[in-house]
């Protein structure tokens, strides 16, 4: 296990989406996390068209006020997590929905049934807009298992999620396809994608024992810390 890792993807946020249920919820999924590494979660509740990011600020204002309390040697900041729809390039330039802390990083989901054609032309106009779009765990959407198709994908603009426990085990097939993305190079971030204490709490040191096995510390680090620091600090990640 290394210290000093960034969450770039969970639902830590209370009474949002169907992540924590209450602020105790939150506080177990911090300090779980923190016992994993971690030293920062940017918080990504899903995004909805409904929903006020002024009530997501508020939200997260108190997120930090009570980590501070709780002592536990986490910080935070504030995203969202937002399925791909035509204009939402426009919402982001308007602030209707967030990048991740600030950056022009922005964690973009699609259906686990969009073509292949759909999920590229999506992120290649976030991309031409000027965003820097990363695709939340893409080992869920079946089109991207095609030889050939992360590495467009990736030359449209996009950067690569997978979550942390679909590197767990060896059985499924997207286990195998996400473990060799990432040896060979094609995975820039991980996420935590956590829920609730009951509902996918932050599981990790399975799939940071293997990374450091196959790849060595530095590429755990990478991942967990370096590539991810890109996003905090609104630089371009190098593809
Ligand atoms: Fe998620």
């Amino acid at each position: 296990m290394i210290e000093g890792g960034i969450d770039i993807h969970s639902h830590i946020l209370p009474h949002t989406d169907d992540g924590a249920v209450d602020w105790e919820d939150t506080a177990f999924l911090a300090s779980e996390a923190a016992s994993q590494g971690f030293r920062h979660i940017i918080a990504t509740p899903h995004f909805s068209r409904k929903a006020d990011p002024s009530s997501l600020l508020e939200k997260y204002a108190n997120l930090v006020q009570k980590g501070l309390l709780w002592r536990i040697p986490v910080r935070f900041s504030l995203g969202q997590e937002i399925r791909y729809f035509e204009e939402m390039a426009d919402w982001l330039d308007q602030g209707k929905a967030l990048t991740l802390a600030g950056s022009r990083y922005v964690l973009t989901e699609f259906s686990p049934e969009d073509s292949f054609t759909a999920i590229l032309r999506g992120i290649r106009q976030l991309a031409l807009r000027g965003y820097l779009p990363v695709v939340a765990h893409a080992e869920r959407y079946g089109c991207l298992y095609e030889k050939g198709r992360l590495e467009e994908v990736i030359r449209g603009g996009g950067y690569i999620q997978v979550n942390y426990t679909s590197l767990e085990g060896l059985l499924r097939p997207e286990v195998r396809w996400c473990r060799r993305q990432l040896l060979e190079g094609r995975v820039h971030f991980l996420g935590t994608d956590m829920h609730r204490k009951d509902y996918r709490p932050p599981r990790t040191l399975e799939a940071q024992r293997w990374i450091e096995k196959k790849g060595g510390e530095k590429l755990l680090r990478r991942l967990m810390i370096e590539n991810p620091r890109c996003i905090l600090e609104n630089r371009i990640l190098k593809q």
